[in-house]
């Protein structure tokens, strides 16, 4: 395979850029992911790739939960105070408001919209595992254009 070709084409995918939120035993945590699909209306699934080597990942596959944070264009530096890993960096959240619904994942009050999903499988083949969640909860705090990964000038990919 042309190394460069691949990385190229798989560059070509276009996503969303979104905060997921996670239950890490009694406390909450959350990172930046672009690597999310909806994959089935009935039940309503979704697909995230999860870094495996993350804080995230041990407690999306002990909570067995996590919440989707759909970002609005131009929220950028909320993207952003979501990339570094918890273990470097401490709590994430800082000033960052956030609530609690149906599973106990973190809900961003500047978020334009938000899902909560029960993992249902979970494949480790990758160095990211592929979390199917369904969709258990979910909410508008206002309508708006979403952010992009395009928007951002990242790349997370190929
Ligand atoms: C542009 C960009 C997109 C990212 N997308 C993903 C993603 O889809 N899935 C993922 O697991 N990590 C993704 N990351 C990396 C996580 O945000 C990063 O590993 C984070 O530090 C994990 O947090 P934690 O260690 O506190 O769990 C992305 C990073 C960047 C810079």
């Amino acid at each position: 395979m042309d190394e460069q070709a691949k990385k190229t084409a798989l560059r070509g995918i276009t996503y969303g850029l979104y905060v997921v939120g996670t239950k890490v035993g009694d406390d909450v945590n959350a990172f930046t992911a672009n690597w999310l699909t909806q994959t089935s209306f009935s039940p309503p699934l979704v697909a995230v790739g999860v870094k495996k080597d993350t804080t995230s990942f041990e407690g999306i596959k002990e909570s067995k939960v996590f919440s989707v944070n759909v970002l609005e264009s131009g929220q950028k530096d909320l993207a952003f105070a979501f990339f570094k890993p918890l273990s470097r960096v401490g709590n994430k959240f800082g000033d960052i408001e956030f609530y609690t619904a149906s599973t106990g994942s973190p809900i961003l009050k500047d978020a334009l919209y938000w899902f909560e999903c029960k993992v249902v499988d979970i494949n480790e083949r990758g160095d990211h595992a592929l979390v199917l969640g369904e969709v258990v909860d979910a909410g508008v705090h206002r309508t708006g254009e979403p952010l992009t990964l395009r928007e951002t000038g990242l790349f997370y990919g190929g």
